[in-house]
């Protein structure tokens, strides 16, 4: 049986939430995935698997920098197997921003690095102003403001496409 290790990095739990979806979607084949937080990812042998995915979402304009580490730890590894990154932000809720050739995040973070994943995704995240601490709350309405998106305080909107990240576990389980 294939093994596949998805390895996600993520705040809110949105990120998990995408995660989770892929594992159940690639486990309805002949897979066995395992799925871990950035913090535990130290603890495994990454040459055990035979795909890699690793996902991770933005706040205030950048992926967690362990996540950098992570791959630089591993980048040859992950250069010589299949592998998938994708990442999980609220410009993606935008067409035209919502592509891995169109969105500024993806993009800029290609850039630093030294991995080439084959497969990449760029997923809408969530809005969740009641869950956050009142500067993060005031800061994102006042992007979300600038930027023409909700605003209302008790806003909770979740703009993650399902469809789009049922579609990214078929591509994970064809690459
Ligand atoms: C404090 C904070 C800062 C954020 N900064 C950005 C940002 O700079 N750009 C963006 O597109 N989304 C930003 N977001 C939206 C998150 O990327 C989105 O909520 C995502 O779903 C979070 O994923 P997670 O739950 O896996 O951490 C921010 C969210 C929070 C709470």
């Amino acid at each position: 049986m294939s093994k596949i290790l998805i390895v996600y990095s993520s705040q809110d739990g949105q990120t998990l939430k995408i995660c989770q979806t892929l594992q159940a979607e690639i486990e309805t084949v002949l897979y066995q995935v395992t799925l871990t937080s950035l913090d535990a990812a130290d603890a495994i042998d990454f040459s055990l698997f035979d795909k890699i995915v690793i996902g991770a979402s933005i706040h205030y304009g950048h992926h967690d920098a362990g996540v950098h580490a992570l791959i630089k730890r591993h980048q040859t590894l992950l250069n010589s197997k299949p592998s998938a990154f994708f990442s999980v932000n609220i410009v993606a809720r935008k067409p035209g921003k919502n592509t891995p050739e169109t969105n500024p995040y993806l993009l800029k973070f290609l850039k630093k690095i030294a991995w080439k994943p084959k497969l990449l995704a760029v997923f809408a995240g969530k809005l969740d102003y009641p869950s956050y601490s009142a500067f993060d709350r005031w800061m994102i309405r006042f992007i979300m403001w600038l930027t023409k998106g909700p605003t209302h305080p008790d806003a909770v909107i979740e703009f993650t496409d399902w469809h789009q990240v049922q579609a990214f576990a078929q591509q994970i389980i064809k690459m």
